[in-house]
């Protein structure tokens, strides 16, 4: 895919597909619609009222335009008409989704804007993203060309929006691609090269460490959950520090490249979509890439525990008993609540050896966190007020959905072990908040956040802008995230 800014009008741009955006079915509310309409002798409006077309945002219209003007094909998106970016969304997409058959489109901007530039650019190369690895034959087509219709192609800030959807983008199609690659291939080895090789491409430090250095490390917990495993443990860690940054955030991920479940074996209704258990690692990958690639003035560090999760001769038990990296002695209650046990001994780690400003983990944790907000939405846990509300507000930035959930004391008792520090289930209720409370464990006074991605990362079929499969959610709020620290906004 090709994206460029074009100083084309909409009559003249040489294209398969015009795409521009409708917030009602008339077409005399827009004056770019209306000219439009004009040029085409009236068929817009026609056929926008022969097919009963209500310009709901996200839906389209697809008008031969019979070479009144140079595009074969007019493509009429409906938009909300109040927030340009979101509207930039749709029409992005929409521009990539219209036809199989079409190999370029021209959009019309709903404004001229770095910010609507951006979302143009995001919205059209993860709109146009298919997984096709594994199909011996690969459906052809598609989207290859996209021009966004400026005023000034050589407008710098326009030029650099355009790169950063585009690097946003292309992290959250990497990150999809590694969630929907089948576990038989992406294994830890795999992911742990392919991990390396983005992120050398990048210039960036890539540290890996196997079975034997976890062992010296005393990662035991880490450990403990490979046991069931014929295949080696890897521990990735990605270092993004230009010079002068002031401030350092590590993104720790789950990276589970299948679990099922360990000796307490998961049915195979719930095994099925595991692979999808190394989206929190994807995600976390796809938002160090992205930070280099944009330059952003802050060291962003990832580290990925990753693991199977089986149950082979050596799996560790329920009933076991495991002493964290921290010290911490850990009884195990349900092998298939293996992630926390991952992220505790990487994110004890990440503060004792990296000491961030903040630390954010992202996890496929618990099923419990899918019964409480659905399948779409990621639960965000944080002490700190300040660092939940950014995150907030960066989720608002991306148009990814996060809901804030309680990290309540009260339910701590429920991780009391009678013979080792802490075990690591809670009790039947609030599976999700225990979780996260287990994790709380290994974070000390670290600033830290945890988001529970087990909804939105792994979609049954497309759902809004997210296709079937792997979402690459968390990439772009974790980027949004990063700009508010690297340049605080105004705050009253
Ligand atoms: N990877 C699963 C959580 C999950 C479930 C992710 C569905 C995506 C979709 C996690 O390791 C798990 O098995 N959690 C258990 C915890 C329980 C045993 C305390 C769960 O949620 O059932
Ligand atoms: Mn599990
Ligand atoms: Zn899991």
């Amino acid at each position: 895919m090709r994206i460029t800014l074009s100083t084309d009008s909409p009559f003249s741009a040489t294209t398969d597909l015009l795409v521009i955006g409708a917030s009602s079915p008339k077409v005399d509310k827009d004056e770019g619609l209306a000219k439009l309409d004009k040029a085409l002798g009236g068929v817009l409006g026609d056929y926008i009222k022969d097919e009963g077309f209500r310009a709901k945002p996200g839906t389209t219209l697809k008008v031969p335009a019979r070479s009144r003007v140079k595009a074969k094909w007019v493509v009429v998106v409906g938009v909300g008409g109040e927030d340009p970016v979101a509207d930039a969304r749709h029409l992005g997409h929409a521009a990539a989704k219209a036809s199989a058959r079409q190999k370029s489109a021209s959009i019309v901007l709903p404004e001229e804007s770095p910010a609507v530039v951006r979302a143009l650019s995001e919205a059209v190369f993860t709109g146009a993203y298919r997984y096709t690895a594994y199909k011996t034959r690969r459906p052809k087509g598609g989207l290859s060309r996209a021009a966004l219709l400026v005023a000034d192609k050589k407008d710098a800030a326009l030029k650099t929006a355009l790169a950063q959807g585009k690097a946003i983008a292309e992290s959250v199609n990497l990150a999809r691609d590694l969630v929907n690659a089948p576990p038989n291939d992406l294994n830890p080895l795999s992911l742990a090269d392919i991990s390396k090789e983005e992120a050398e491409k990048l210039g960036l430090k890539v540290t890996i460490w196997g079975k034997k250095e976890l062992e010296k490390k005393g990662m035991n917990l880490f450990l403990a959950v490979n046991r069931g495993s014929a295949i080696e443990p890897r521990f990735i860690h990605i270092a993004y520090e230009p010079e002068g940054a002031e401030k350092k955030v590590a993104f720790v991920g789950k990276g589970l490249t299948f679990d099922a479940g360990g000796l307490c074996l998961k049915p195979p209704k719930s095994m099925i979509d595991m692979k999808c258990d190394m989206s929190g690692a994807a995600t976390t990958l796809g938002i160090v890439l992205a930070a280099a690639k944009m330059k952003l003035p802050i060291a962003v560090h990832a580290i990925i525990g990753s693991t199977e999760n089986m149950t082979g001769a050596a799996a560790y038990r329920p009933g076991d008993v495991f002493t964290s990296l921290d010290g911490k002695t850990v009884e195990i209650i349900n092998t298939d609540a293996e992630g926390r046990l991952v992220l505790a001994d990487c994110l004890a780690w990440t503060r004792d050896e990296l000491k961030p400003d903040v630390m954010v983990d992202h996890a496929t944790l618990t099923g419990a966190c899918m019964v409480a907000l659905g399948p779409y939405r990621a639960a965000v846990y944080s002490d700190d007020d300040d660092l939940a509300a950014h995150y907030a507000e960066a989720g608002e930035t991306s148009d990814e959905k996060l809901w804030r959930m309680p990290l309540d004391d009260d339910l701590r008792s429920m991780l009391d072990s009678p013979i080792a520090d802490v075990k690591h289930t809670g009790a039947q209720w609030g599976g999700s908040i225990t979780a996260a409370l287990f994790l709380r464990e290994f974070v000390g006074k670290t600033p830290w956040v945890h988001l529970d991605i087990a909804g939105p990362a792994f979609n049954d079929g497309p759902h809004g802008r997210a296709p079937k499969g792997g979402t690459g959610f968390g990439v772009g709020v974790g980027v949004a995230f990063l700009e508010r620290l690297a340049a605080p906004a105004d705050e009253g």
